[in-house]
């Protein structure tokens, strides 16, 4: 099996690539992506909400034109959701048809009631009967080609989970105690994200190689809205990645991410906004901030003032 499109051959070739599918990474994900993909391990990305996370699981996806499975993780997520059950419903009707099935084949079958009956056991357990979920949809080795297998905020899945995942993540492999063990052909691409509500635990992440994603300096995150919100016009980002920075240094309940920055681009270009002007921050907040104390603090003139602070900051740069 070949790979549909060639892995990246350096880490200048994978911050190019990640950017020629409008992914703007730091050196050191595109290092740790570079390795990740190179060594067949894991990519563990760990970080704030609205950063890339997920997104570079699905840039991967289309970079290496690769099909992407996605296990969205919660509380109370098993095995069943992970990986695989049996279809007990065909299950069930298989065994009804047997049992309505014509007598000579009973008949046929008598010397041997208990062959008989493991003859269909072995049929009801066969992969006819299997319901393939994420993980095992991931490694399956009728997969034409590898995909990017996205396991998608691990912190929410319950503990227990994670000591299953070592299995997949160690050898890309499942067992299912009817069926046998099923072992991938080729490796898929995995990228775990966790926004870190929990500790994952040490035995997951030492399968993994590991990148924390903060938030972007102001030259990558104007390049990341340059590159998602690419009408927008240059002083109105310019303004608005100044503002979000200092928003961060505020100490809020929730601090923006990346998305938000995007959005409220969006959203200010949607009310024809050219520049910020302290009213327009003031009515838009609720794009940037979601909680109504978060909001609350920045009432009273704090937005302003930090508009105030940012174009200052623009204009000296500008000078200088
Ligand atoms: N480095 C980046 N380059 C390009 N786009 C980015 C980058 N970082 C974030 N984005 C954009 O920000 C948005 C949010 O990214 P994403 O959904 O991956 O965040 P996340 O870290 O998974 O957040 P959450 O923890 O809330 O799930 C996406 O629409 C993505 O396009
Ligand atoms: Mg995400």
């Amino acid at each position: 099996m070949t790979h549909p499109t060639a892995l990246p051959e350096s880490i200048d070739a994978t911050v190019q690539a990640l950017l020629a599918h409008d992914y703007v990474a730091e050196r050191e994900l595109a290092t740790t992506t570079f390795l990740a993909l190179k060594l067949q391990r894991p990519l563990f990305v760990e970080g704030e909400p609205g950063t890339g996370k997920t997104e570079i699981a699905k840039t991967l996806a289309r970079m290496l034109d690769r099909p992407l499975i996605r296990l969205q993780c919660f509380e109370g997520l098993d095995l069943a959701g992970a990986a695989y059950e049996w279809n007990y419903a065909r299950q069930m009707m298989a065994i009804r048809l047997r049992e309505l099935g014509p007598p000579e084949a009973a008949t046929a079958a008598a010397p041997g009631i208990t062959s008989r009956g493991s003859a269909l056991e072995t049929e009801l357990f066969s992969e006819r009967f299997l319901i393939k979920r994420a993980l095992l949809q991931a490694i399956d080795p009728a997969n034409p080609v590898a995909p990017v297998l996205l396991i998608d905020e691990l912190d929410r899945a319950d503990e227990p989970f994670e000591a299953f995942l070592l299995e997949v993540l160690s050898d890309f492999q499942i067992t299912i105690p009817e069926l046998g063990t099923v072992h991938a052909t080729q490796p898929p691409v995995v990228v775990i994200t966790s926004n870190r509500t929990r500790e994952i635990h040490d035995a997951v992440k030492r399968r993994c190689l590991y990148h924390w994603v903060g938030f972007p300096d102001a030259a990558r995150e104007r390049a990341i809205l340059d590159r998602r919100v690419p009408g927008a016009p240059e002083r109105l980002s310019a303004e608005i990645v100044a503002f979000v920075q200092r928003l961060r240094g505020v100490d809020l309940y929730k601090l923006p991410g990346v998305a938000e920055t995007i959005e409220w681009t969006r959203a200010l270009m949607a009310l024809d906004a050219m520049v910020l002007d302290p009213q327009t921050v003031q009515h838009t907040l609720g794009v940037i901030l979601k909680y109504q104390d978060d909001i609350a603090r920045m009432q009273g003139g704090e937005a302003a003032r930090l508009l105030a602070e940012a174009q200052d900051a623009m204009r000296s740069a500008g000078r200088a």
